[in-house]
């Protein structure tokens, strides 16, 4: 598959290109890397658009999803990605298998692997229980659909080709996230491609909810390129992307917000805080939604990017897989 030259964002320095074994974050990922994933994502994307949406690139490979956390669009996504692909997917929920008769996930991953599965998608409730099975694991790849509060990067690759799709450049783009940044394994992924292609970002949420480990003592940003500023109507002025964050109430202890009706005041996205931003700025939000909370139904139905992304989610998924496993042997995409 040809990929066009990644050019740096100016200010960021391109990296070479590593084959990569597993993927789970960003965190280590350069511009070039992203690009190229990028890339691969908008020709995935138009096999979505064909009649026959199947094109041979990983026949004869197995890929297996084992959600043991809650998942419709992830799970859905990465399935359909491994199909279109021609790979053989199988599912596997925590609920059936043998993890509800207490068999370690070590035990499961090595028996997934004596399967000869190429690649186990995993989602688990645990940080850092992806990177635990990369490191068990000698002939699986992992990817990583989201560990805990950690890491999501697939998720934060569709958020970025949605953005990319729509603006001339990420680099210099005022990104404003809001909401419960501190349980978002969505928002640290994020962070890591934003920053690596030049974008600022710029966190807003009840103070509770901003990561502690995302400000230095004296509760400045410790990361380059993230700010932080409670006050949404502060921080979404001239926002080009404003992307809301879902309130993880299973995540969360009591009294971290005060109220449902005062967090709706003062950091729900809706028409009037919209004409603070840019013209035309980019609405987004990961999903799933507690509709009329985050984002009025209006704008989530409206003009937000909220489907777009969860197109570009199957699209990059398949991007992902392809990278993956091309390594291997490869395979075509015709
Ligand atoms: C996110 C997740 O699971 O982290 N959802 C998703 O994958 N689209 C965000 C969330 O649950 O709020």
């Amino acid at each position: 598959m040809t990929t066009r030259a990644p050019a740096a964002a100016p200010g960021i320095e391109a990296t070479s290109l590593q084959p990569r074994r597993h993927l789970l974050d960003l965190d280590d990922m350069g511009f070039a890397e992203i690009t190229t994933i990028l890339d691969s994502a908008e020709a995935m994307r138009e096999v979505l658009h064909r009649s026959i949406k199947k094109v041979p690139s990983l026949r004869g490979k197995v890929v297996l999803t084992l959600f043991l956390e809650p998942s419709t669009r992830t799970r859905v996504s990465f399935e359909q990605a491994g199909k279109m692909l021609s790979a053989d997917v199988i599912n596997i929920g925590g609920s059936g298998s043998s993890a509800e008769k207490g068999e370690s996930l070590l035990n499961t991953a090595l028996t997934l692997q004596a399967m000869h599965a190429d690649i186990l998608i995993i989602r688990h409730e645990a940080s850092g229980a992806p990177y635990f099975l990369a490191r068990s694991l000698e002939n699986t790849s992992v990817v990583n659909a989201g560990d805990g509060r950690h890491a999501h990067p697939t998720q934060a690759l569709l958020d970025l080709l949605t953005m990319r799709d729509h603006l001339e450049s990420l680099a210099g783009a005022k990104v404003v996230i809001v909401g419960d940044a501190l349980h978002s394994r969505v928002v640290r992924s994020d962070i890591f491609g934003l920053v690596a292609s030049g974008a600022s970002v710029t966190l807003s949420g009840p103070p509770t909810m901003i990561p502690l480990d995302l400000l230095n003592p004296r509760g400045a940003p410790s990361l380059p390129g993230v700010a932080v500023e409670p006050d949404l109507d502060t921080a979404i002025v001239d926002a080009d992307v404003v992307m809301a964050l879902r309130i993880q109430k299973e995540r969360q202890d009591a009294g971290m917000m005060p109220s449902l009706r005062e967090y709706t005041r003062r950091w729900q996205i809706n028409e009037d805080r919209m004409r603070l931003a840019k013209p035309g700025a980019l609405i987004m939000h990961p999903g799933p939604m507690n509709e009329g909370v985050e984002i009025t139904s209006s704008l989530a139905h409206g003009s937000a990017q909220i489907e777009e992304q969860v197109t570009n989610g199957v699209a990059v998924r398949m991007a992902v897989l392809y990278q993956l496993l091309q390594g291997s042997d490869g395979g075509s995409l015709t």
